[in-house]
């Protein structure tokens, strides 16, 4: 669905709507769809993705215009691909985006050498997950698994990489869901103090979002068969 399609208006108060509706959580999930939005239409929706970054990363409002600038750069790159979840009310509660990993591109460049030569096989066709937030009161719901999932459908890249500050919480317990592995841990990138997380998993992912053991954080395999390929004459296991 393009975004144009979408219904614009419309609150979201998180549980109260929830309970608003008579429903649980999986029902409420469910009449959230999840669309589109071309580099094209970018603009229309962007203010209201950046106001979901801010809140969901506890950044201050003022990072929003900045970060606005960077999303709005990365549209112009290689398959730029951009979906949000939608509520019925037409809000948007969650987006994620990301394009092709490519040499001369910041991240890129810097995860290279982190990764060293045996990791380097991750990002030959890689797609490079930049942002997936969800908004505070939608978080918990599955929404966040559901938009990157829809970003990784059908990509014809190798491997989905991505880096995510270190901790023990719900973008993590995410990744490792989905199959995502260490490429480099307590990453140092420019400008930043936060210790990240540098992580690739192979595509396609698992193919269902199916209830599993929740696997501890210092557990670095990837789940059962999962469709997860080695790197060419390596292991699965991060760098
Ligand atoms: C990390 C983040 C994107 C994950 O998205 P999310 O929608 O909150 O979470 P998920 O899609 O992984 O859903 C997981 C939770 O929903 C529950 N869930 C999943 N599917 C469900 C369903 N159909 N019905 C009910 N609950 C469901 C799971 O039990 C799980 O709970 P748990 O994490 O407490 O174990 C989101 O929490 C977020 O934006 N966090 C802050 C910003 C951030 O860290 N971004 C990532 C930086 S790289």
């Amino acid at each position: 669905m393009r975004a144009t399609q979408l219904k614009t208006g419309g609150p979201f108060h998180g549980s109260r709507w929830l309970n608003l509706l008579g429903m649980d959580h999986g029902a409420a999930n469910s009449t959230i769809v999840i669309v589109n939005l071309p580099p094209d239409r970018l603009d229309d929706r962007l203010d209201e993705a950046m106001d979901i970054y801010v809140a969901a990363m506890g950044y201050p409002r003022g990072s929003a215009k900045q970060r606005g600038l960077h999303v709005r750069k990365h549209a112009g790159y290689d398959s730029f691909r951009f979906r949000a979840a939608v509520n019925p009310g037409g809000r948007m509660l969650a987006f994620g985006y990301g394009y092709t990993c490519l040499p001369g591109q910041w991240w890129h460049d810097l995860v290279t050498k982190a990764v060293g030569r045996r990791g380097g096989s991750w990002l030959d066709h890689a797609f490079e997950l930049s942002e997936l937030h969800v908004t505070p009161s939608a978080q918990g719901l599955g929404i966040g698994e559901r938009v990157l999932r829809s970003l990784a459908d059908d990509l014809p890249h190798r491997s989905m990489v991505l880096s995510t500050p270190e901790g023990d919480n719900r973008a993590w317990r995410l990744y490792r869901r989905v199959g995502f592995v260490d490429l480099a841990r307590n990453h140092l990138f420019p400008g930043d103090h936060r210790p990240f997380g540098v992580l690739g998993a192979w595509l396609p992912f698992d193919e269902l979002p199916v209830v599993r053991p929740r696997r501890g954080l210092a557990d670095p395999e990837p789940r059962g068969s999962s469709g997860m390929r080695p790197p060419d004459g390596g292991t699965t296991r991060g760098c």
